[in-house]
């Protein structure tokens, strides 16, 4: 491993306690009848007063411990002009809220979502539930668990078998508006079923403990994957790009898979959604 185990278990148990208490936070809020909600860059980019109340308690947590420490957090990005660079130096990875729209709703599919990379490398992953009270923990080598019991990827082969999470992002871009309803289709054609939860971090998740079979999504941010990705793959399953390679976490467009099998599946339909040009779509 990267760095000592005795290290990334301080790591865990503190952001796992940090975790714990921004949940019950967020789960005040999402009880509460007054939280208020402004848009960010579009009229669907929504952000409620929680996001940065908990992103700010995480990330000053982390920093009286370790001060060295780096950060690449939503709502920090959102504030800062400059476009996060991942470096080798300790890099905590925070989605203060992911499935802020859910919250907003009261649809309790949202979570807390947290990795931590060392040397460009996921070392651990948290993702909390507070609603339902659903906590996801994985770190690299060492399995993965929900609440406590280690949980496994389903050992499904076969398309036809599988439960998909599907996501559509950045509808206002035609181009990728475009690509989504072409997969959608030649996915949700082939499959057991399709489902979006609404948080890719519960998402990835749900794959680990095989609820889903598998999930796809692209063009999302690295706080939205970091911490579903290492409890994935610590859970037996597969991580790649869209394309079947190396998936990366700076610019994560995703398969999340439980078995390679499926993984190449779900590539070659995507390639042959991508290749249909005889579609109207205004
Ligand atoms: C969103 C969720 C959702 C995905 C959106 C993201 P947010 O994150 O991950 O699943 O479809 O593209 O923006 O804004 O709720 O943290
Ligand atoms: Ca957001
Ligand atoms: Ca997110
Ligand atoms: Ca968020």
């Amino acid at each position: 491993s990267v760095t000592g185990d005795l290290e990334i278990e301080q790591y865990f148990k503190l952001i796992q306690n940090l975790i714990l208490k921004c949940g019950t936070i967020m789960n005040e809020g999402f009880l509460s009848k007054q939280t208020k909600f402004k848009t960010k860059s579009a009229f669907y980019d929504i952000v409620s007063e929680y996001d940065k109340k908990i992103e700010d308690i995480i990330i000053n947590g982390i920093s009286e411990e370790y001060p060295t420490h780096k950060f690449i957090g939503e709502e920090e990005q959102a504030e800062s002009k400059i476009e996060a660079l991942l470096t080798d130096d300790p890099t905590w990875i925070i989605d203060p809220i992911d499935g802020t729209t859910n919250f907003m709703k009261k649809i309790p599919q949202a979570c807390i979502s947290v990795g931590l990379s060392i040397k460009k490398q996921l070392v651990l992953g948290i993702v909390y539930n507070p609603m339902l009270n659903e906590l996801f923990a994985a770190k690299t080598g060492h399995g993965a668990f929900f609440n406590g019991e280690q949980i496994h990827a389903s050992r499904i082969c076969d398309v036809k078998e599988a439960v998909l999470g599907y996501e559509i992002s950045l509808i206002h871009d035609k181009r990728v508006r475009d690509k989504n309803v072409k997969r959608i289709y030649k996915l949700a054609s082939n499959c057991t079923g399709t489902r979006c939860v609404g948080s890719a971090a519960l998402s990835l998740c749900y794959v680990a403990m095989g609820r889903f079979d598998a999930y796809h999504v692209d063009d999302l941010k690295p706080w939205d994957i970091a911490g579903g990705a290492v409890i994935l793959r610590e859970a037996g399953g597969v991580v790649t790009h869209t394309s079947g390679g190396e998936f990366n976490i700076m610019k994560p467009d995703l398969i999340g898979s439980s078995t390679t099998e499926l993984n190449k599946q779900i590539v070659e339909l995507i390639k042959e959604a991508d290749s249909i040009t005889d579609y109207t779509f205004e």
